[in-house]
């Protein structure tokens, strides 16, 4: 009799999986959207040289136009090649491309440049007006989310949302990402006081208990 337990426990167990080294909940995979209308043959790939132009209009905009970035300038090309230039291990920079123009891009890079944080990498995400709302922030999200799963460099995800951005709070939340706190009129721009929310996706399976962290915190 304990051996034909012992069976039936053996034959459910599921087969690892060989997606992800660590155990994010939700997973990338958990949460993938099928298409929506309007977003046939979407492509999500590497950027390259010759889109940094529409990536430069394409947050140039955001910066003239909204507070979802503290930029008051626009920083034309420079901003975005330099971004290109640190493509590699964690720093990623994808364009979401329909019917052949560059709808949107997304970028992770380091969060913060001491070498403790090298773990931690910032991810953003920004369409043009009319890409907006069809989901393609998420599919570039999930691309980029996947590749950060894949990767043993990265541990931590952060996301910095300027608020209210209602659209943003809920595409970061779908995608694993934790609401950790706000930081009160931060910022200044379009003629007010603008708060940040602090979302955070950790791969859980790795947090440590509370004890263990306590101590002075690094700035
Ligand atoms: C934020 C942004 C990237 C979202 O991408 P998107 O493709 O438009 O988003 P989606 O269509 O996938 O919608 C994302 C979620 O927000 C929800 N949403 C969209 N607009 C919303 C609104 N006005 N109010 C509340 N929820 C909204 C959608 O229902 C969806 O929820 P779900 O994932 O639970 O179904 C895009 O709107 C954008 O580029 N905005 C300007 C730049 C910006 O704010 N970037 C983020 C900087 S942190």
């Amino acid at each position: 009799m304990p051996v034909a337990v012992l069976v039936v426990v053996l034959v459910t167990v599921p087969a690892p999986t060989a997606v992800s080294p660590f155990l994010h909940g939700p997973s990338v995979a958990d949460v993938r959207m099928p298409s929506r209308p309007g977003t046939d043959g979407l492509l999500v790939r590497d950027a390259g040289e010759h889109d940094i132009a529409a990536m430069a209009a394409i947050y140039d905009d955001a910066v003239r136009t909204s507070v979802a970035t503290f930029d008051l300038e626009a920083r034309g090309a420079a901003y975005l090649t330099g971004k290109l230039a640190h493509v590699g291990s964690g720093n990623h920079l994808l364009v979401a491309e329909l019917a052949g123009d560059v709808v949107g891009y997304a970028l992770s890079a380091p969060f913060r440049e001491r070498p403790a944080y090298r773990a931690t990498k910032e991810v953003s995400v920004y369409l043009t007006a009319r890409a907006r709302g069809r989901g393609i922030g998420g599919r570039l999200y999930e691309e980029l989310l996947g590749r950060l799963d894949a990767d043993p460099a990265v541990h931590t995800q952060m996301a910095v949302i300027a608020l209210p951005n209602d659209a943003s709070e809920a595409l970061h939340r779908r995608l694993g990402f934790e609401r950790v706190g706000v930081l009160r009129e931060v910022g200044h721009k379009l003629g007010r006081y603008v708060d940040t929310a602090w979302w955070q996706r950790l791969p859980v399976a790795h947090v440590q208990p509370a004890a263990e962290r306590r101590g002075g915190g690094p700035r």
